[in-house]
């Protein structure tokens, strides 16, 4: 028996035991004639004293760090106790060990605060897994998972494997592709999702689905993204908008229990993607915190209309305003005192090539009640006062003010009210917040192909009184600048994202399940009947054999277990992940083949 207990495990009440251990050498460090091991394994560490005897067999066989080895030997009460672990009390009176393996000199410390670098902890990962910040990060990713399968099975849901060597399913990304030795010159597509089999499942009549499952991706990496990433995917047959959310708002909540103790009763608040966009320029809002935007000038389309209060800024000879498509404000809590240097470093980060905006207007609300800003020249007093009322801002507020591009300038003031947000302490990471964000658009326009695109996927339905509009108007957009008046801009989806802390954790919808609808869906796309049937022919195909009505829902479960854990890196929350050049620098991957490898699947390479 290679040990009788773990080194987590032994307490005052063991004092006494013979017991065998075996674990790893975290530290060794010699008084005298005594040496005190630090021994560690997966459920803590255990204090070893090597006595006097034990001296000649040290010197023939010394221990070094990340050794393992064996010990056998009494539970004693330790004289001077550790109570911040919880063997801390005891230490075992070695009789005998044994050195089971060596081990070389690891590259760093593996300890909490290690002194390894990002890529040297990536190159030797499965060093980094021993270190206690890394593993408690997988057994919150554990605890997740079993959390999400109790109450999957609770609620009746199957969980049914999907192939991974399939044909594309899009989903906005680029495909990883592998190649057929058996079917030269074809190509398989690793799944960005299991998408269409999930309702293909939902058409065989497995009513509630669902999987904790990889997705492939080929996409530019950031912190919250993985080319290969896991979902909790979802799919449930006969139900409405209202019964996924509840049904998933349950899942989350029962997380939140389950794995932080959080007794999250609040019903989850709702808004419409039109509202997150305009209060908080980001469909995926954090609302922590307030600070919302004001719309002074915009050209968003809200309410089926291009609307804003453009009347306060337009018409002072500020060409800047004048001459924007958008612009707009945030009031940032008790920032009025704010120095030149804090104004002039806050428009330099917007001018960063990330946010992408020429410079940012200040009007500064006094606590004497007198307005300063760095406008002063074109606006008056009263019209300091009237854009600062309208932004909400109070005396000792600071409004900041952007202007340009619709799209640019929205995503700027997102990103300037998250960054002032982390900045002013109002994105806690011990707070939890979810949002349901709904009625996302259906189409979205792709600039650079001048076409219309699916904002979720093309699976997805229209809200039923649009599904006229959709195909009574001819998709094709005349003026690329003058997109937002086409009609399709303003048909909505059935489609829902759920966001905690301003990241979307989830995201889904409720599905096409005719057959001419989703062929006029394709259509609408810009797909010709022949590449819908090429690419979906499957999909079309099965909906003609009694395709119930059905929705669902995806989780980021990376995602949701680094929120969970208080980090903004999902690598984190990974065993193995890849860098943000998509490497894995442990296996050196990607890398090139064989020439028989070549050779066997027809394959030459042509590089420009
Ligand atoms: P969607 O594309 O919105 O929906 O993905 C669902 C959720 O997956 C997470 N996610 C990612 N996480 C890490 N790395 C990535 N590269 C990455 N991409 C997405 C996000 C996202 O909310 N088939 C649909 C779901 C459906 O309609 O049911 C889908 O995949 O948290």
């Amino acid at each position: 028996m290679y040990r009788t207990n773990t080194c987590g495990e032994l307490r005052k009440e063991n004092i006494g035991t013979t017991v065998t251990l075996a674990g790893w050498v975290q530290t060794v460090r010699k008084f005298g004639a005594i040496t005190f091991v630090d021994l560690r394994d997966r459920y803590g560490i255990t204090q070893l004293l090597f006595g006097e005897s034990l001296n000649t067999k040290l010197e023939e066989q010394p221990i070094g760090r990340e050794y393992v080895i064996q010990v056998v030997g009494t539970v004693t009460e330790r004289s001077n106790k550790n109570l911040h672990i919880p063997t801390g009390e005891i230490e075992i009176n070695v009789t005998s060990f044994s050195i089971l393996n060596k081990s070389a000199v690891p590259p760093f410390t593996i300890q909490d605060d290690t002194d390894g670098g990002d890529d040297l902890r990536m190159k030797y990962r499965f060093l980094d897994l021993r270190r206690n910040a890394v593993k408690k990060n997988l057994e919150l990713r554990y605890a997740v998972n079993r959390s999400v399968r109790n109450y999957m099975h609770e609620n009746l849901f199957m969980d049914i494997e999907t192939p991974f060597l399939i044909k594309s399913t899009p989903e906005g990304a680029r495909d990883f592709v592998v190649p057929s030795r058996m079917n030269p010159g074809q190509f398989y597509a690793l799944p960005q999702s299991p998408q269409t089999f999930k309702q293909l499942l939902m058409v065989s009549g497995y009513d509630r689905y669902y999987q904790i499952v990889k997705c492939f991706r080929d996409e530019d990496l950031r912190a919250d993204r993985q080319p290969e990433f896991t979902q909790i995917d979802c799919e449930m047959t006969f139900v409405e908008q209202e019964d996924i959310l509840n049904m998933f708002e349950g899942l989350v909540k029962r997380v939140f229990k389950d794995v932080k103790n959080i007794d999250y009763t609040d019903r989850v608040e709702r808004m419409t993607w039109e509202d997150a966009m305009w209060q908080y320029g980001n469909d995926k809002p954090d609302i922590r915190y307030g600070m919302q935007v004001l719309n002074l000038k915009s050209a968003f389309r809200k309410g089926g209309k291009i609307t804003a209060t453009g009347d306060l800024i337009n018409g002072a000879g500020f060409g800047v305003f004048d001459n924007a498509e958008t612009v707009l404000a945030i009031a940032v809590p008790g920032c009025a005192e704010y120095t030149r240097k804090q104004t002039d470093e806050l428009t330099e980060w917007v001018k960063r090539p990330q946010i992408g905006m020429q410079g940012l207007v200040y009007i500064k609300c006094n606590v004497d009640g007198t307005y300063k800003s760095s406008v002063d020249k074109f606006y008056s007093e009263e019209k300091l006062k009237a854009i600062a009322d309208a932004a909400g801002a109070v005396a000792g507020d600071l409004v900041l003010i952007v202007a340009g591009r619709e799209e640019r300038t929205r995503k700027a003031i997102s990103d300037l009210r998250l960054e002032l947000g982390k900045r002013l302490g109002l994105r806690k990471d011990n707070e939890f917040k979810l949002l349901w964000v709904l009625d996302f658009p259906l189409f979205e326009y792709a600039e650079d192909e001048n076409r219309w695109v699916a904002r979720h996927h093309p699976f997805t339905s229209p809200k039923p009184d649009h599904i006229e509009v959709m195909i009574n108007n001819n998709p094709a957009i005349e003026n690329a600048d003058k997109y937002l008046e086409h009609p399709y801009s303003n048909i909505k989806a059935n489609a829902y994202d759920l966001v905690l802390n301003g990241n979307e954790i989830g995201g889904g919808s409720i599905r096409i399940y005719q057959r001419s609808l989703q062929e006029k869906m394709f259509a609408a796309l810009g797909m010709s009947e022949e590449e819908a049937l090429h690419k979906f022919g499957f999909l079309l195909g099965a909906f003609e054999y009694g395709a119930p009505p059905h929705g669902g829902i995806a989780f980021g479960f990376d995602r949701l277990c680094s929120i969970l854990g208080g980090s903004e890196s999902i690598r984190d929350f990974i065993a193995f992940p890849k860098n943000n050049s998509g490497r894995d620098v442990m296996l050196d991957a990607p890398s090139t083949i064989d020439d028989k490898q070549f050779e066997e699947l027809q394959i030459k390479l042509n590089f420009k």
